[in-house]
């Protein structure tokens, strides 16, 4: 008989894992890039290039450039993140982090217990409320509009809970395209959001994994750019403008922060080659490396949203993101998402339910985060066909598709 492991596992451990049964043929899921998209032989000449210079640092537990990462990569980030993001800082502000999922993991374990509270935009990032959930942390979620986080309900929010004596232990926000909803929050919101928190003396976590990705290459400055009292922690990634494999992240903090991060950062660094490979490459082609990315994902966003308008007619509405990889569709009410899931699956069509990325579940019971950087066009086009055709059988919606109008099954 096989030992019995699962006798061993302390209580309160996260439910054992499924194996992996492979991507559905319609994968509009995890965030992931767009093969076509990467400049595989330009990495691969810069692997080549940072290898013969000094592969010798591989030798070394951190390439022998400290725990914070590997210092090129870091300075790299300080010139584009001052370009980019208005961001001042140093390359000792900069701890590179294996995805900015460990960033996350870091700051929570550094600064959150059990009981706490933390806001966040009401819709967010799966990873982030589910590391919430697991620790045990009250989450208030703050409505968003068409302009990001709503100031007015943080306002109440933040003083609703002083009334309680509960003061949260940070504002946590995906400011610059946020997922799922895909928003800007605009610089007179980022000022007031500032102000707010200095008032509440609530820090900041930005998470700015998306901002390289606005259509226009327009985007406001960071808010640890503005911020005047180093309050914000800030958050980056090279997962969505580069590729996700490589696992490559960044937080960017006060060294009253980072100082508390790096003892957590138990891994004895992140992967040497990715960082001397990115180093390489992004000095000579992040820049033009993104301008040709927004190009990409907004063809294969306009190719959804034809899709969407010709497959479920009115009875998919959106607002036309300004930036990023993903839509937030809201379906008729009587859709049921977690169910259209689930059955979409069944059909090969893999969709994200909305109440897994928010924290309201009546609000998002009726909508679906579509991703859009890695399928092909036609996947694309067939997959939102066969989507709208399991959302007619099982919902009766929508009741056209493809200009015909179709019976109840
Ligand atoms: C808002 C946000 N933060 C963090 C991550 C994690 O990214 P990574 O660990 O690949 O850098 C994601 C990935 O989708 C995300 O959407």
């Amino acid at each position: 008989m096989a030992f019995d492991f699962a006798s061993l596992v302390p209580a309160g451990s996260p439910p054992p894992a499924v194996r992996w049964p492979g991507w559905a043929k319609y994968n509009f899921t995890f965030g992931n890039n767009d093969p076509d998209g990467l400049a595989i032989a330009d990495l691969a000449a810069a692997a080549q290039t940072a290898l013969t210079r000094e592969g010798r640092r591989l030798a070394e537990y951190r390439l022998n450039t400290g725990p914070q990462g590997y210092k090129p990569l870091r300075e790299f980030l300080v010139k584009k993140l001052k370009r980019d993001a208005a961001i001042d800082c140093t390359a000792d502000d900069i701890l590179i982090v294996s995805g900015s999922l460990q960033g996350l993991d870091l700051v929570n374990a550094a600064l959150l217990e059990r009981g706490d509270t933390v806001i966040c935009e009401r819709d967010c990032y799966e990873g982030t409320l589910n590391r919430y959930t697991r620790r045990g942390i009250n989450v208030v979620g703050i409505p968003l509009d068409q302009g990001g986080m709503r100031m007015d309900a943080l306002e109440e929010a933040l003083a609703g809970l002083k009334a309680k004596g509960v003061r949260p232990k940070f504002i946590y926000t995906i400011a610059t395209v946020q997922n799922p909803t895909a928003t800007v929050l605009g610089l007179d919101r980022r000022k007031t959001l500032l102000a707010l928190a200095e008032s509440y003396g609530v820090p900041i976590f930005e998470d700015d994994c998306y901002a390289d990705l606005t259509w226009s290459g327009e985007r406001p400055p960071a808010i640890y750019a503005m911020s005047t009292s180093q309050n914000v922690i800030h958050l980056g990634s090279f997962s969505k403008t580069i590729a996700p494999a490589l696992r490559v992240g960044f937080v960017i903090a006060p060294w009253s922060i980072l100082s508390r991060l790096l003892p957590l950062k138990t891994d004895a660094g992140s992967g040497g080659l990715e960082q001397m490979m990115l180093a390489e490459y992004c000095e000579a082609h992040f820049a033009d490396h993104v301008v040709d990315l927004r190009k990409r994902f907004r063809a294969k966003l306009d190719t959804l949203v034809a899709a969407l308008n010709e497959q479920f007619g009115t009875a998919a509405e959106f607002d036309y993101p300004p930036g990023g990889i993903f839509l937030w569709v809201k379906l008729p009410d009587n859709v049921d998402t977690m169910k259209l899931r689930d059955a979409a699956l069944a059909a090969g069509v893999q969709i994200n339910p909305g109440p897994e990325w928010s924290i309201d579940k009546a609000h998002s019971k009726s909508r679906i985060r579509l991703c859009f950087a890695s399928p092909t066009h036609d996947e694309i086009r067939d997959g939102i066909a066969i989507l709208a055709e399991v959302c007619r059988k099982q919902f009766g919606v929508p009741t056209r598709s493809s200009n015909i109008e179709r019976r109840q099954a």
